[in-house]
């Protein structure tokens, strides 16, 4: 059974068992600053859980994409991937902890067919700070539910989980009691660390045994299910969420108590398949057998980069293929750290051509199952990447030569050297540290001190230096002139708009009191086109449009951005842009050093109030923006 047969297996079970399907989340959620990424399938479901009503009704269920990029670290290992699929159930206020044991157990030795003498549990142990009571009730239900299937499961006391590496398990032993930091879920982690606000409550996690050989006792210690080691891999949690953490840090009951299920589907199908290793599940395998042909090199001796590379395409396609796009912040940042990840990997391997545009194309097959809901631009995530790809490789093509060529004397960098590749290069500091790790190239001691010294010099350089460039444009940072400053980007996007679309900037003057603003056109200004300029600024300034920046590799600002630029030879090779508007439908983006408002509706009313003749060739405005 293939984990596309999973998902749709699960779907069916939980509607038979009277759950309603209901659509997944994006990977990035529009209302909710408080994560990255949806990580899990609860998360979109934050307010029914906390008691509104959901349209639905009070049994859900779905297949939620899920990224979890604090585990960035782990992939590489059998197990951990960025991204991943959760199988989940929710009961709002409906059902509750014996109907969740019970079903899910079904599901996993009817459904998926697994072995039950192969699965253990765990319950919460309780915890006195906070007056939270042991979970006998749900090791009860489990006892009962493996007696019905022959197996006299015996319960053990672990507490914190190195206690249970010493501990091991005993004859018999199947129920296991942790502490909050493995039986307590809240989006924070354990009690102490649970989000003021959010509900959260003792879980009950099911794992499979994969076997004792598994183990690798000398390096974590005696097998039991919350142990690091092979040998048990956690399969699905079941949260009874039926607290709420309050202000003063205490818990309170809910008034109605939920069932919050999520299943790793990955993991699930790998149980189904007695593979330890999800990597080698349906959803993977194509694309591991993919890298073993373009590297020439065998999966068995190459688990680490594969599997990474494997996983961050998967991630970097499930965000393109819902309309992200690589940028320098959030998000974008996350995406394109992905893939940069990946190529630096596939180098390792040998892989120094392009080739996601032989690995894309299978990972977008593997997910041909997913509804078109939230894969909404599947077209072009092949397209985004492919040029995030072609970027990136020149910028590393550019980084390492020049990582070689500082090292080719001294064995040693410092921080003040991997400050230069980022600044100058455009390799991050991050791959500068990766690759000297793999080249065995020493760093000095205080690398991370010298790099932040170095900027901090830089800052106060470009500081001076952008008083000089607007030495007579805009001549200090006062609140006035620097919304003068974002009206001239106004004006110069709705003059391209409206007027011609070759136009540039030729030069500008900001004061307090007004704009000077000076580009090519060869024909003086009607009445009507500048009616209809202001109009359009005015009407951009009440639409209260976003101004946002970020730095970004020349390259790709002109060539993927569109960035408008005047100088773009002069340029440095990493450079910051504006943008004013919707990031992917922008009103205006520019190559500028800023400063400038953060949102166009404090600029006040734009009046044009002068048009004249600059030079041959060149126009003037002068504008003023009135309170
Ligand atoms: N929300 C629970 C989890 O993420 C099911 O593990």
């Amino acid at each position: 059974m293939d984990a596309n047969n999973i998902r749709q297996k699960f779907l069916d079970f939980q509607t038979r068992k009277g759950h309603k399907v209901i659509q997944p989340a994006p990977l990035v959620l529009e209302n909710d600053p408080t994560t990255l990424f949806t990580g899990s399938g609860m998360q979109p479901l934050l307010p029914y859980l906390l008691g509104e009503p959901h349209p639905e009704g009070k049994r859900l269920t779905d297949s939620q994409p899920s990224m979890r990029l604090q585990d960035i670290e782990d992939v590489g290992d059998p197990r951990h991937t960025t991204v991943f699929e959760m199988l989940g159930n929710w009961s709002l206020g409906d059902y509750f902890k014996e109907e969740q044991i019970c079903n899910f157990f079904e599901f996993l030795t009817k459904e998926v067919g697994l072995d039950p003498n192969k699965i253990y549990v765990t319950c919460f142990i309780g915890n006195e700070k906070y007056g939270i009571p042991k979970d006998t009730e749900a090791a009860e239900i489990w006892q009962k539910v493996f007696k019905d299937a022959g197996i006299d499961a015996k319960i053990a006391e672990i507490g914190s989980a190195k206690e249970g590496d010493k501990r091991g398990i005993k004859e018999g032993e199947r129920i296991f009691f942790y502490d909050d930091h493995e039986n307590w879920w809240s989006r924070g982690g354990g009690c102490e660390t649970t989000p003021i606000g959010d509900p959260c409550g003792p879980d009950s996690e099911v794992f499979y045994d994969f076997g004792e050989d598994k183990q690798d006792v000398a390096k974590y210690g005696l097998a039991h299910p919350a142990s690091d080691g092979a040998r048990f891999m956690e399969i699905g949690n079941q949260v009874f969420m039926q607290y709420r953490r309050l202000e003063d840090g205490s818990f309170k009951e809910l008034e109605k108590k939920n069932v919050d299920f999520g299943g790793g589907l990955e993991r699930i199908a790998a149980a189904a398949i007695g593979s330890f290793d999800v990597f080698k599940i349906s959803l993977m395998k194509p694309i591991i057998d993919k890298l073993e042909e373009i590297s020439g090199k065998k999966y068995e001796n190459n688990t680490d980069e594969m599997r990474v590379i494997a996983d961050h395409i998967r991630g970097a396609y499930l965000l393109a293929s819902q309309g992200l796009v690589p940028s320098n912040k959030t998000q974008g940042y996350a995406m394109r750290r992905l893939v940069r990840r990946a190529i630096l990997r596939a180098l390792d391997l040998g892989i120094s051509q392009n080739f996601l545009s032989e690995i894309v194309p299978i990972v977008a097959n593997n997910y041909k199952d997913l509804p078109d809901s939230i894969l909404t631009h599947r077209e072009l995530a092949l397209d985004v990447l492919l040029k995030e790809e072609k970027a990136f490789r020149q910028t590393l093509n550019k980084g390492l030569k020049e990582l070689g060529k500082m090292t080719r004397n001294s064995k040693i960098l410092d921080g003040h050297d991997l400050f230069k590749l980022q600044d100058t290069y455009g390799f991050p500091l991050e791959l500068s540290i990766e690759e000297c790790y793999r080249e065995g190239i020493e760093l000095s001691e205080k690398h991370r001190e010298e790099f932040e010294e170095s900027l901090k010099e830089q800052r106060e350089r470009s500081q001076t230096a952008s008083k000089g460039m607007f030495k007579g444009g805009l001549e200090d940072h006062g609140e006035q002139t620097v919304k003068y400053h974002t009206a001239c980007h106004l004006l110069l996007a709705a003059l391209q708009n409206l007027v011609d679309k070759s136009i540039c900037q030729r030069g500008s003057n900001i004061t307090a009191e007004r704009v000077r603003f000076d580009f090519n056109l060869d024909h003086k200004m009607t009445e009507e086109e500048l009616k209809k300029v202001e109009d359009q600024v005015n009407e951009w300034i009440k639409a209260d449009l976003p101004v946002v920046f970020d730095e970004y590799e020349k390259s790709y600002a002109r060539d993927t951005l569109k960035a408008h630029g005047q100088f773009w030879d002069k340029y440095p090779d990493v450079l910051k842009v504006y943008t004013i508007g919707d990031f992917d439908d922008p009103i205006s983006r520019e190559v500028c050093g800023g400063p400038h408002v953060e949102h166009t509706g404090i600029l006040g009313h734009f009046k044009i109030v002068k048009e004249e003749s600059s030079s041959a060739g060149v126009r003037r405005i002068k504008a003023v923006l009135e309170a």
